[in-house]
């Protein structure tokens, strides 16, 4: 009898399949069974805040800002949810393409996030690290990060990973460097050791990648760590994706049938009938 193959299932967020998703062990390549269909790991793409402004014929900034406070409802609205880990994109490696204005503008709001939430987020249980390029920013914002990661370490209700000059390119780049830097005989460099010196290795693979803002691209964002991470795109901007939409992005994963490039077990058919 042929073999019919398995259609391949959407990456968007119509799926219907109604088996509940698996989760994959920390690090570990195996899909672990019995976790539940809450993902682990949520990945962010925080998209629209300047359309988000226009449509409200305020400057752009004004956008950013208002990203900022739906960061903070997203965090605890994810933490509630059971989610243990939040990495967001902040800031990408190529965001220095945008104005000087504009640049400036996020580098300096960070700082007033940080002196805003960052009691907030420290009593909600919220343990903060940041991932990418420190090189390029100011003194200031280092020491601020530094500040940030320390007071929060021992929290351990959810963990907001910030992106900020992070790439994925980079990311791979920066693992290969450290190889090279460490001697390291080639024959050991396999995919568990370069996820060990990624920028992630303390955090299992996102589950989940969520863009909001209607583009449909990861944009650099996780490319290694997203290999098998289940895709949900909303046009919702960022400033307006709240418990609702959350709930929509978490329903919708919970409804994806995650094979890890597997199959799903199949029925046992007897030959000798
Ligand atoms: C994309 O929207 C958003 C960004 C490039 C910045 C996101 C940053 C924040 C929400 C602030 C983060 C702050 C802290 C403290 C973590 P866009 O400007 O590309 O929007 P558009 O596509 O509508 O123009």
């Amino acid at each position: 009898m042929p073999t019919v193959p398995m259609p391949e299932l959407p990456l968007v967020e119509t799926a219907t399949h109604a088996s509940a998703p698996v989760a994959m062990a920390a690090g570990s390549a195996l899909p672990d069974a019995d976790a539940p269909a809450v993902p682990r790991h949520v990945a962010v793409v925080m998209d629209g805040n300047g359309r988000w402004a226009r449509q409200r014929y305020m400057p752009r900034f004004f956008g950013h800002k208002q990203g900022v406070d739906a960061l903070v409802r997203a965090v605890n609205a994810f933490a509630d949810r059971g989610v243990r880990y939040l990495t967001v994109f902040a800031f990408s490696s190529e965001n220095w393409k945008r104005p000087t204005e504009e640049v400036s503008g996020l580098m300096s709001l960070v700082l007033v996030a940080v002196s805003k939430y960052l009691t907030k987020l420290a009593g909600d249980g919220v343990r903060i690290r940041i991932v990418g390029d420190r090189s390029a920013v100011s003194d200031k914002l280092r020491r601020a990060w530094e500040h940030a990661e320390l007071l929060t370490q021992h929290n351990d209700r959810i963990t907001l990973a910030v992106a900020f000059n992070y790439g994925g390119r980079w990311d791979v780049v920066q693992a290969c460097r450290r190889a090279l830097a460490e001697g390291v005989d080639p024959e050991t460099v396999d995919e568990e050791w370069l996820s060990r010196h990624m920028a992630l290795s303390f955090a299992p693979d996102p589950d989940l990648f969520i863009r909001t803002g209607g583009e449909m691209r990861m944009s650099n964002f996780l490319l290694w760590q997203a290999a098998y991470s289940e895709l949900f795109f909303t046009e919702c901007l960022w400033p307006d994706f709240g418990e609702v939409e959350i709930d929509a992005a978490l329903t919708a994963f919970a409804q994806r049938d995650r094979r890890f490039g597997g199959i799903r077990p199949q029925p046992v058919v007897r030959e000798d009938r």
